[in-house]
């Protein structure tokens, strides 16, 4: 079954009286493997599942009102798999710009890519480039794909770059802070300039954040669902948001509600 944007903007619950939006939501879209494996489909076929749900998640992220997406699509250990289903996923890539790239332009929606995706095959780089370069100019919600990315990887980028400076513009090591490593961050200020994450959604019932924003995570809600990636609705993810709503945050200080 396929949804246009109108069917969509009618599952999602209304928002107005939800007054507290998160502004960053990720999500570790989790359980394609098994979607595939229940169904009796190549692994492939659930990742292409997966891609579907993300579309929509996508769209009804726009229509909430969220700035803010960052969803965790390929991980510097995804390598790991075999040569088929790394390569399906990278195919899937341009299947998507393919499919998908007026439909966002239409939502305003601009794309990031967190992480180094030089090594892609060439078809998912050209495909990657055309699709950030045409919706550069939109200024709606800002769609972070983490691609070939890892957390403590890009810790470790920011640190090598933090110690370069200090070795050949004699900066003092000592007085480096916390944002200074989260300058060089994908979502840092020399790169993106993306706001440390308020919500992280993992589906498929694992319970860990599996190197996603492992720095930015630091004071994030976290949410975790049984539903299997490709089962994940928009009615589902807007009760999610809509439970955040009511979750108190302190930042290891007091409530957010206390003066
Ligand atoms: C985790 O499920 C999912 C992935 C590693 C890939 C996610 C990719 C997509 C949803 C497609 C992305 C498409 C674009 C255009 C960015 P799993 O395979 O680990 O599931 P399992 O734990 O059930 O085996």
């Amino acid at each position: 079954m396929s949804y246009g944007i109108s069917d969509i903007f009618g599952m999602i619950t209304d928002m107005s009286d939800i007054k507290k939006i998160p502004a960053h939501v990720g999500i570790i879209m989790d359980g394609n493997g098994r979607w595939a494996k229940a169904h009796g489909v190549p692994r492939v076929m659930g990742h292409n599942a997966g891609m579907q749900s993300m579309k929509k998640i996508v769209i009804a992220t726009s229509n909430m009102g969220i700035k803010y997406l960052t969803v965790y699509a390929f991980s510097t250990e995804n390598w790991k798999r075999s040569t088929e289903e790394v390569s399906g996923i990278f195919n899937l890539i341009v299947k998507y710009v393919n499919s998908e790239l007026e439909e966002l332009d239409e939502n305003n929606v601009h794309i990031n890519i967190f992480g180094d995706y030089s090594m892609l095959p060439k078809a998912s780089i050209d495909a990657i480039d055309k699709m950030v370069s045409r919706l550069d100019k939109n200024d709606g919600l800002v769609f972070n794909i983490a691609l070939n990315y890892g957390g403590r990887d890009e810790i470790l980028r920011s640190v090598r770059e933090l110690a370069r400076q200090c070795a050949e513009e004699g900066r003092d090591p000592s007085g480096l802070t916390e944002d200074d490593i989260s300058r060089y961050l994908w979502s840092g200020d020399a790169y993106f300039g993306v706001p440390d994450p308020d919500l992280i959604i993992r589906t498929s019932g694992e319970e860990r954040i599996s190197n996603f924003l492992t720095w930015q995570s630091a004071y994030s809600e976290l949410m975790f669902t049984d539903t299997l990636w490709p089962d994940f609705t928009p009615d589902e993810y807007a009760a999610m948001i809509e439970a955040y709503a009511n979750r108190d945050r302190r930042f290891g200080g007091r409530k957010e509600t206390d003066k």
